[in-house]
């Protein structure tokens, strides 16, 4: 199994960037310790960033049909994008929307999500551990998926 990590803009900034919202971990800290819980859990794990829209909605798209599920934070663009919204739609893979911070908590702007509709779940609000909760959540959808498939053999060979 295949996990993709998107994070959108302004991300790469982490540690340095308004640490009493975002926390004082990097984003190389974050993705080591998601490493390390992925290859623990067998399973394989790529990382991306990118401050452009257009650029994350070609790496979504590339997901389909190379991963087998997505944990995006898609940072300001969360709250604007449409596209991202769309190319989550069409990828048709599970997909967790992750904020650091507790987006209902903050400004208005912050309160609605394009793109959490569109997920399969959202992780909000728990810091940097966000990505932690995300990747064992993951972890759980691909083993729901699993025992969905093997109830369904079961029933076609019966
Ligand atoms: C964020 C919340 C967004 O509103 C903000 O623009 C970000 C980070 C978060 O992780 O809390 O860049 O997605």
């Amino acid at each position: 199994m295949k996990i993709v990590v998107i994070q959108g803009p302004n991300l790469n900034m982490l540690g340095v960037r308004e640490p009493q919202v975002y926390g004082l971990m990097r984003l190389e800290q974050i993705h080591a310790q998601m490493k390390d819980f992925a290859g623990q859990s067998g399973v394989e794990i790529e990382f991306y960033q990118s401050n452009l829209e257009g650029e994350i909605v070609d790496k979504i798209q590339e997901c389909y049909g190379d991963a087998d599920g997505v944990i995006i934070n898609p940072a300001a663009y969360t709250h604007t994008s449409i596209a991202i919204r769309d190319a989550i739609s069409a990828i048709g893979l599970p997909v967790i929307e992750v904020h650091i911070s507790n987006i209902y908590r903050r400004e208005e702007f912050r309160q609605k999500s394009m793109t959490a509709p569109v997920c399969t779940s959202s992780i909000i609000g728990f810091g940097p551990f966000g990505y932690h909760l995300a990747m064992m959540g993951m972890l759980q959808i691909f083993n729901e998926i699993q025992a969905l498939q093997e109830a369904q053999t079961q029933t076609a060979d019966a």
